[in-house]
């Protein structure tokens, strides 16, 4: 591998030491390369994490403890993060949510789901070692309390779901518990769900936090536990003061569309994240292909129209940057130079250039030229 000459840098900046001196003269790549040999968490630029602990969470649930190196920026509870490995020779990146608060020692948690089909989530889950390193995206999210966390709250989780709220409610439980938090959270079983104990154990020694588990399929049920969907007559039965509180709803799409429906008119505020994208009832014009033209390689791929263009270009071969793939972590942005595009979600059409195009939730209905 050859190393790419860089100018020679300032005066000041010569007088860092040897790494300052060596990062003037190496290429990002090729700095990386060298010293992930030295280290595996040293880079020029990237955060990187090196799991440290792994913890079973529930039956298809594992926490993972990450060292990140000093490239992290940190985080808010309630705020998730783009994970990458490398598997089988192919890079993946997913987003999973952050669920412990800010800790002293620096290190960050992620509990990680096993989904059917899953590839990267299966390998977290079963085949990630201590001591293997994974990208780390800087965290992102708007689901936190960097406002303050004043008046009462409710919060309502549904599988995976509570991760991000885990994160939230430690970091109220780091506060000794300030003001009145109740916990609604779903599982199909009682075997699906996580912190059960250090749920149990939160509520027990404050009296400000309620925490109550509903399950969708178990057939007994124990203390604290309670059978059925999201729906009015059971919140009206566990939270008598809705109007008072501040609402947080996290799960799957059709989760927070009731929560949306059955809490937001009558709650003292509303926040909500899905980790599944809405139904697509948009109409997309379908049919036929577009050219989308890659203004950086000059290379001109025809598409079908009314497709993602994150999934259309996938499959011209194209290996591109992806994390949630549904909007929201940015991963997949590029700029667009010209051409139509609709958003899938909102049926949005976008005529004029734009700098953060979203892939993932955007396809094309004209022919584009993309900053790819
Ligand atoms: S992959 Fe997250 S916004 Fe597209």
């Amino acid at each position: 591998m050859n190393a790419v000459t860089r100018p020679r840098p300032p005066r000041a900046a010569r007088a860092r030491g040897p790494l300052s001196l060596l990062r003037s003269w190496v290429a990002p790549d090729v700095f990386d390369f060298w010293a992930s040999h030295l280290h595996p968490t040293w880079s020029w630029n990237r955060p990187l994490a090196r799991i440290v602990d792994r913890q079973a969470q529930s039956r298809d649930a594992v926490t993972l403890l990450l060292q990140p190196n000093r490239h992290w920026r940190g985080f808010l509870p309630g705020q998730h993060v783009n994970l990458g490995v490398e598997i089988d020779g192919v890079r993946m990146t997913r987003s999973y949510s952050l669920s412990d608060a800010p800790r002293a020692d620096g290190r960050i948690a992620v509990t990680v789901k096993h989904i059917e089909g899953g590839r990267l989530s299966r390998h977290l889950c079963q085949d990630a070692r201590i001591g293997d390193v994974v990208d780390l995206g800087q965290a992102f999210g708007e689901m936190t309390w960097a406002n303050g966390a004043e008046g009462a709250w409710l919060f309502l989780a549904a599988g995976s779901g509570i991760t991000p709220l885990m994160a939230l409610v430690r970091a109220h439980a780091a506060k000794d518990m300030p003001t009145a938090l109740t916990l609604l959270y779903w599982a199909r079983n009682r075997d699906e769900l996580c912190f059960v104990d250090e749920l149990r154990a939160l509520s027990q020694r404050y009296p400000q936090f309620n925490v109550h588990f509903v399950l969708t399929r178990e057939s007994e049920l124990v203390d604290g536990e309670h059978s059925g969907r999201i729906g009015s007559a059971l919140l009206s039965e566990l939270v008598a003061d809705l109007a008072q509180r501040g609402v947080y709803a996290c799960g799957p799409g059709g989760f927070v569309d009731s929560a949306r429906a059955l809490v937001a008119p009558n709650a003292r505020s509303f926040t909500a994240e899905a980790f599944t994208p809405p139904p697509r009832d948009v109409e997309v014009e379908a049919g036929g292909n577009v050219e989308v033209t890659l203004a950086a390689s000059g290379r001109t791929l025809s598409v079908p129209r009314g497709q993602s263009l994150l999934t259309a270009l996938e499959g011209q071969g194209l290996k591109l940057a992806s994390g949630c793939r549904m909007g929201i972590c940015n991963t997949c942005a590029c700029g667009k130079v010209s051409g139509t595009t609709r958003h899938l979600h909102t049926g949005d059409a976008i005529g004029e250039p734009v700098s953060a195009l979203r892939l993932c939730v955007n396809a094309a209905t004209s022919d584009l030229v993309l900053d790819l």
